[in-house]
């Protein structure tokens, strides 16, 4: 029996040692948070008694209500910056003695400093970017504590453009390895060929050895849904305390392309053995996908033309604020998917990791953008007073972290760069450029710029970029094929167009708001600060949605466009003060609630059959209203008021982007109808709405997984008797929750709403608000959510939480 035992035991420790050989654990749970300065705090032994516990991603600037004070200014969302420390207290079995640890953090906003059992481990400036530190040599094995610190300064505003966010905002891992494993981010996948018939893919690995000399096997496999494809496998001998490379070649036939209309994807998993021992297991995603830029046709994807359909997209979750959540993301990508967007750019700062894990996914191009200043400022504590010391390694680190996805085809070294208009802009654009092609050379490098004229514009001089991205300045396309002879060109931002969801200044004549950089204000613009929803304000550096898009689909050397902005951001309220504090150039509001533009770009950019119709039916008797409707698939569209034709219209000369009447309010009915080769396609009506009956309750999602972070984002209306919206809805709703959710935020998509985004109360906003209900980590069953609100019929809904 002893022996059976002590055999047991025997591989029972075999099991310990090389039992799981590489671990990644979620290390968000149970952090002790203070916001204010704490110095102390880094010791060992410090007491977090009246410390408040609570679970990462966490952003402490979302949580305060708006005021015009804090010192990021509604540039930067007109909420609180300040100090904040972070603790948590773990152990560590005593089992994993000869292990290595690392804790890695996908992102703190900013000035991080980080401390193991009081060690310290080093600070990290930079908000955006994922870093780890390894602390095998600190940690304590078996029942002693450790403890880690984390002190956070986001002081000093305003600071980055726009809305940051403060504190551990992003996932942190703790990951352990054996002492030879694939180093941190240690595999770069290329694919050197992809044609229909075949992909030939180069796996090369970096192996760290912490122990003494060995030789190891590393077998790369790509799977795909699970099943071997093919793999490889290569003896190699790791020396001593160092890292050794190898490059490991792989054919895959009849390969199925990644796009973003089908974004089919391998996984590509390297496995290091000692003998027959598995030591190491590293996962990568692999897309096969093959494009170029050119400089007469622009952009092809697998060989086929293919013009990119872009959104720019800040790194806020709306009322969620910078703390990551990936179904808050996958919901805003999903609505840029289904209005027929193709790429993303990560507008101006390196994306959390899950930004490209699903835009591999769901099928994005993405345009990775390091940086939004180098040396020269754009605010006066912004990066530019951290880049010299840092932007070697930020910029690094990005580029190992990204370049595996397939999303990924261009690095963006700069927006906007200042050194662009002196000769300090050539050196730095070629060392800069130089730093990403020694991580990556496969992939184009761009900039995103404003001057255009070749000899002013300093970065282009460099002649260190691949493809030059032009912002705004529709007007100078025709000319820079000319005066860019051979480069490829992308609108690399277009827009700035103005909008609040749901408002409609009768005047509908174009406009820019404010209308030139003598003002940075608006003069005379709405007292409620609104800006009209049709297609006609836009700051003046930008113009209309639909100039913008005419400009450049005419245009085939334009490779495309990313549009200045998916969704409405926190900060940067053109053209209004504060009370306003969040962006009007999303096509989108921040709650998610689409403007009516949305429909004009998925009747450009998606084939499905498209009609809508604006404004909403309430209007005073004799009013004359200018009603629009953006159609696709259809020859024309039909308008009747109560039943009375008031006229059929179509999309001219190939170049109308909607088509309008005018026509005098009559309350009842407006409806649209549109039709190809005589039949109906499709019809919409809005009706006029009654007073204020009730509130409706509609969630996006009623089934939640019970893991603490899925989300149902549910819609709360108000509509008349007969279930019409009712425009000009604007009651306070009080939101509770019973059971086994709770309520993260919420919001209406007005720009100038003061209340904090994660209050459970939110005024209706022409009509509508927004609750949003997280589910709770192993917390299965009903979450039951209510509205109410004064003189109005409640609502109540039912999300479950499960598997
Ligand atoms: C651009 C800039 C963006 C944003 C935008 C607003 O010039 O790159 O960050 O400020 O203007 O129109």
């Amino acid at each position: 029996m002893k022996k059976i035992l002590f055999s047991f035991y025997l591989i029972l420790l075999a099991l310990a040692t090389y039992a799981q050989s590489r671990i990644v654990q979620n290390f968000n749970d149970n952090w002790q948070f203070y916001l204010g300065d704490e110095p102390q705090a880094k010791n060992l032994n410090f007491n977090t008694n009246n410390w408040r516990t609570l679970a990462l991603p966490h952003d402490w600037s979302i949580e305060s209500d708006f005021k015009a004070e804090f010192p990021a200014r509604n540039d930067g969302g007109a909420l609180p910056g300040g100090i904040a420390w972070y603790r948590k207290a773990f152990t560590v079995d005593a089992s994993k003695k000869d292990q290595l640890f690392y804790i890695q953090f996908d992102g703190i906003y900013k000035h991080s400093e980080v401390w193991i059992n009081g060690q310290y481990l080093g600070k990290r400036a930079n908000g955006y970017i994922s870093f780890q530190y390894e602390i095998s040599n600190y940690l304590n094995f078996g029942n002693t504590p450790n403890s880690i610190a984390v002190r956070v300064d986001n002081s000093q505003q305003p600071d980055s453009r726009w809305y940051t966010g403060s504190g551990i905002y992003r996932n942190v891992y703790l990951i352990s390895t054996n002492k030879i494993a694939v180093a941190n981010y240690g595999t770069f996948i290329t694919t050197p060929k992809v044609t229909a018939t075949e992909a030939k893919v180069n796996v090369s690995t970096e192996i760290k050895n912490a122990a003494a000399a060995k030789s190891v096997t590393v077998e790369v496999g790509i799977y795909r849904a699970g099943k071997l494809v093919t793999k490889a496998n290569q003896s190699v001998n790791v020396n001593a305390s160092s890292s050794t490379k190898l490059s490991q070649d792989l054919t895959i036939t009849k390969p199925a392309l990644w796009s973003p209309e089908q974004p089919n994807l391998y996984e590509v998993i390297t496995r290091i053995y000692d003998g027959k021992k598995l030591i190491d297991e590293v996962k990568n995603p692999l897309g096969l996908r093959n494009f170029r830029f050119d400089a007469d046709k622009g952009f092809y994807l697998n060989e086929q033309p293919y013009t990119l359909l872009g959104v720019c997209l800040h790194h806020d979750l709306g009322a969620l604020g910078a703390a990551m959540n990936t179904r808050a993301l996958e919901r805003q990508l999903q609505i840029m998917k289904d209005m027929g967007a193709n790429a993303i750019r990560t507008a101006h700062n390196p994306p959390a990791p899950e930004v490209l894990q699903l835009c591999d996914k769901m099928g994005f191009l993405v345009m990775d953008e390091a940086f939004d200043m180098w040396k020269k400022r754009k605010n006066k504590f912004d990066y530019h007073l951290d880049f010299e010391e840092n932007h070697k390694q930020d910029l690094e680190d990005l580029v190992k972290r990204d370049r595996n996805h397939p999303s990924v085809f261009m690095w963006s070294i700069g927006n906007e760069i200042r050194e662009q208009f002196d000769a300090t802009g050539i050196p730095l654009t070629k060392e800069l450029s130089a730093i990403v092609k020694s991580i990556d050379p496969t992939r184009p490098v761009i900039a995103a710029l404003t001057e255009t004229m070749p000899e002013k514009n300093f970065i282009f001089q460099s002649k260190a970029l691949d493809v030059l991205g032009f912002n705004y300045k529709y007007f100078d396309y025709d000319s820079l094929p000319k005066r860019f002879k051979g480069y490829p060109l992308l609108a690399s931002e277009t827009v700035s167009a103005l909008a609040t969801r749901g408002v409609y200044d009768l005047a509908d004549t174009l406009r820019l708001w404010p209308a030139s950089s003598k003002d940075k204000y608006v003069v005379g613009g709405n007292p409620d600060f609104t800006v009209t929803a049709y297609d006609n304000v836009a700051a003046y550096w930008g113009t209309t949605h639909e100039i913008a898009w005419k400009e450049v689909k005419k245009r085939p050397f334009m490779s495309g466009t990313f549009v200045w902005t998916g969704f409405d951001y926190l900060g940067e309220p053109v053209p209004y003060p504060f009370p306003a504090r969040s962006s009007y150039y999303g096509i989108v509001d921040l709650a998610g609630f689409p403007k009516d533009v949305y429909y004009m770009y998925q009747s450009e950019w998606t084939d499905k059959p498209v009609l809508h119709v604006l404004p909403h039916w309430n209007w005073k008797a004799g009013e004359e209203i200018s009603v629009w409707a953006y159609y696709s698939q259809a020859d024309e569209v039909e308008l009747f008021v109560n039943g009375k034709s008031k006229g059929i219209k179509r999309k001219e000369d190939g170049d109308d982007l909607h088509v309008s009447w005018k026509v005098p309010f009559e309350a009842g009915s407006v409806k649209v109808v549109s039709r190809k080769g005589g039949k109906t396609v499709l019809e919409k009506e809005v009706k006029t709405a009654g007073s204020a009956y009730k509130i409706q309750l509609i969630a996006d999602r009623n089934n939640i997984k019970a893991d603490g972070k899925d989300l149902s984002f549910i819609t709360a209306q108000i509509v008349d008797k007969d279930g019409n919206i009712v425009p000009d809805a604007d009651h306070l709703i009080n939101f509770t929750i019973t059971g086994k959710g709770a309520i993260v935020g919420t919001d209406n998509g007005y720009q100038a709403d003061l209340t904090s985004l994660s209050k459970p109360e939110r005024k209706a906003f022409k009509g509508k608000a927004l609750v949003i209900v997280k589910s709770q980590q192993n917390e299965k069953g009903n979450i039951v959510l209510k509205a109410a609100a004064e003189g109005l019929e409640g609502a109540s809904v039912v999300v479950k939480a499960g598997k």
